[in-house]
């Protein structure tokens, strides 16, 4: 048994395996973490192995202090410290020219560092007593459903990672907002609990350049089909969902519901999974509900499509692709 909870014994001894190349799943307030020594490059490439990841994917490097951003990065712009004073520790990853040194291997080839300060007291205390930064992508095989409990990690990587500290579940549950300071213009690459508005007021600025105007894909995450359940999962309005839900019984299908306007009774054919209104809340629980979903082994997972204002911002993105492009028409 690799998981352990998170106490200051289990802390260090964490340390100790990262020090020595090791791999350690950790909680972060978004999403668990699969951490590797980010200064060793043999450490490093462990991750994408155990992950079934390309190697030129980049990862985020994980540091204790916003003092440490000039470890890793060669320059730091005035944006870099405003977003890093308004939002560390938190749900902001924030893309800047690396040094030198740091490897290749986790920046995916690149000249450019994702960095992050989590607000987690486990991973804070993991990086101020393994005292370097932690590259840490979230603990899942590549494209599949980020884990949001030490149990996901376990069921994701099983023996691919040499100890897991469970810190409970998650209390953001969605990946960190991802902004590019590497350029003339601050770009937003993800959408994350920290809203677009909200980067932008900080920086005094009107608005972010949009990524979807840009053909490259650089982060995993602005892919189609991502974060993906393996049964067919689709999007669709409250009204479209009892009608297909009539439909597919007819078709004697076991079908999963994500809702969180229906009243809509469990049977032998339909298991429901009835979450609130509240963005954040239903952000927390969605990736554990379309986890518990997926265990079920259905035919097929409709997901009630939330509103489209800016308060469920991550949570649509993450949806959209969830369903990759299994939209109903
Ligand atoms: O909330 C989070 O950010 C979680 C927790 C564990 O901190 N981590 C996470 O890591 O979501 P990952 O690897 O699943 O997603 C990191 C994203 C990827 O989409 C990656 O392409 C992007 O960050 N990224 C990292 N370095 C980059 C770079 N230099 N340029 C562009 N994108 C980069
Ligand atoms: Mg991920």
């Amino acid at each position: 048994m690799n998981t352990t909870i998170a106490d200051a014994t289990s802390i260090n001894y964490a340390a100790t395996l990262l020090k020595q190349g090791r791999l350690v799943a950790f909680p972060t307030e978004t999403v668990y973490g699969l951490g590797a020594d980010a200064s060793n490059p043999e450490a490093v490439q462990r991750i994408f192995t155990a992950k079934g990841r390309p190697s030129s994917h980049p990862l985020i490097v994980h540091i204790a202090s916003p003092s440490q951003l000039a470890d890793w990065a060669s320059v730091i712009p005035d944006s870099a410290i405003l977003l890093s004073q308004s939002f560390w520790p938190g749900p902001l990853a924030l893309i800047l020219k690396k040094q030198a040194w740091v490897p290749l291997e986790v920046t995916g080839g690149q000249d450019t560092v994702a960095l992050r300060m989590p607000n987690h007291p486990v991973a804070l205390n993991l990086l101020r007593t393994f005292n370097g930064g932690i590259a840490a992508p979230s603990a899942n095989r590549f494209c599949r459903i980020s884990p949001t409990q030490a149990e996901h990690v376990r069921e994701e990587l099983a023996d691919r990672v040499d100890l897991i500290l469970d810190g409970g579940a998650c209390q953001i549950g969605l990946e960190s907002t991802i902004v590019d300071l590497s350029g003339d213009h601050p770009r937003l690459l993800r959408p994350g609990q920290i809203g677009e508005q909200a980067i932008a007021n900080a920086l005094g600025i009107t608005s972010l350049s949009n990524p979807l105007c840009s053909p490259e894909i650089r982060a995993p995450g602005m892919m189609a089909l991502h974060y993906a359940p393996i049964t067919r999962t689709i999007l669709c309005s409250a009204v479209q969902l009892l009608t297909e839900i009539d439909r597919l019984i007819t078709e004697n299908k076991r079908i999963g519901i994500l809702t969180y306007s229906l009243q809509y009774q469990s049977n032998p054919h339909v298991h429901v999974i009835k979450l609130t209104d509240s963005a954040e809340a239903y952000g927390q629980a969605l990736y554990a509900s379309l986890r518990k979903l997926d265990s079920l082994k259905l035919d097929q997972i409709l997901v009630e499509q939330p509103p489209n204002n800016s308060s469920w911002w991550a949570v649509n993105d993450r949806l959209t692709k969830a369903a990759g492009f299994n939209h109903f028409d």
